[in-house]
């Protein structure tokens, strides 16, 4: 029970990572927030989470409207009396060109994967601040150091998120916060699975890993897992790359 009494945010947690993250948290002893705009999908990872005892709570709402920060943390604080872990990690993709792309699209990017992400933090902070050993868990992306066409909003995006999480980490230490991001290369999930879908493209991504595999999302879970439990407790400002080693190779 690596987690036992502490109290945390997951965002994104009705697919993918964030759903992998939410379980493995909850089974580790936590009281888990469970955020995203798919109401349906969260109460399944509610629902799997508590054939195994774990404790989520979910929440249904889109991260980037206006209010979303504060009700969110309100939520937690509320139900559970305090906050100590957040991880963001509800992000959507993009592509088009960069010469075409369309404001919408670059505007709808860095609105859900950058600003809503530090909107929960500033709402965040002051509750993190009380606890013993608050975390901020990013989740960005192997596109934040390295890109693909069609990238140029997410991978602005997730290069912020890279940024501004290092600035808190500085500012947040004397606190006992530490702040980190994960980096993770190419997992099988909602967002990846119509390309996935296709064996010669799922081929194509395993291969980029010396590990010849895909990622899954409890890879990336159980690197959050790390930076949340005490393990971690003199691990911050840092980008782990959870890629299966796909950035080795120029
Ligand atoms: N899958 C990959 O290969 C990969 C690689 C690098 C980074 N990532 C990052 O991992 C994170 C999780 O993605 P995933 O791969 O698990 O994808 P996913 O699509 O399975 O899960 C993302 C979840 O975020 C939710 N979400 C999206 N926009 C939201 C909003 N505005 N408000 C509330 N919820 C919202 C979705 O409903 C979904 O449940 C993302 O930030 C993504 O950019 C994924």
């Amino acid at each position: 029970m690596r987690l036992e009494n502490k109290v945390a945010i997951v965002t994104g947690a009705a697919s993918g990572i964030g759903a992998a993250t939410a379980q493995l948290f909850a089974a580790e002893g936590a009281h888990v927030l469970a955020v995203d705009m798919n109401e349906t999908g969260l109460h399944e990872t509610q629902a799997e989470s508590q054939a195994a005892k774990g404790q989520i709570a979910c929440l249904a709402l889109d991260i980037s409207e206006a209010q979303a920060a504060d009700t969110i943390v309100d939520d937690a604080v509320s139900r559970f009396g305090q906050l100590d872990i957040l991880m963001n990690n509800a992000g959507i993709g993009s592509n088009a060109p960069g010469e075409s792309m369309p404001l919408e699209v670059w505007q709808k990017t860095l609105d859900v994967n950058l600003t809503a992400s530090f909107r929960l933090c500033q709402a965040a902070i002051p509750h993190l601040k009380n606890a013993p050993a608050g975390r901020i868990i990013n989740v960005a992306s192997v596109m934040a150091q390295h890109t693909d066409y069609g990238l140029a909003a997410y991978s602005a995006s997730k290069a912020g998120v890279t940024g501004y999480t290092r600035t808190l980490a500085l500012e947040l230490g004397k606190f006992g916060i530490t702040a980190n991001c994960i980096l993770p290369g190419a997992i099988h999930t909602g967002m990846t699975a119509a390309g996935f879908a296709n064996n010669e493209i799922a081929d194509i991504w395993a291969k980029k890993s010396p590990l010849r595999r895909l990622g899954h999302p409890i890879d990336i879970a159980r690197g959050a897992l790390f930076l949340a439990s005490d393990e971690g407790g003199f691990v911050t400002g840092h980008d782990l790359n959870v890629d299966g080693g796909m950035l080795l190779r120029t």
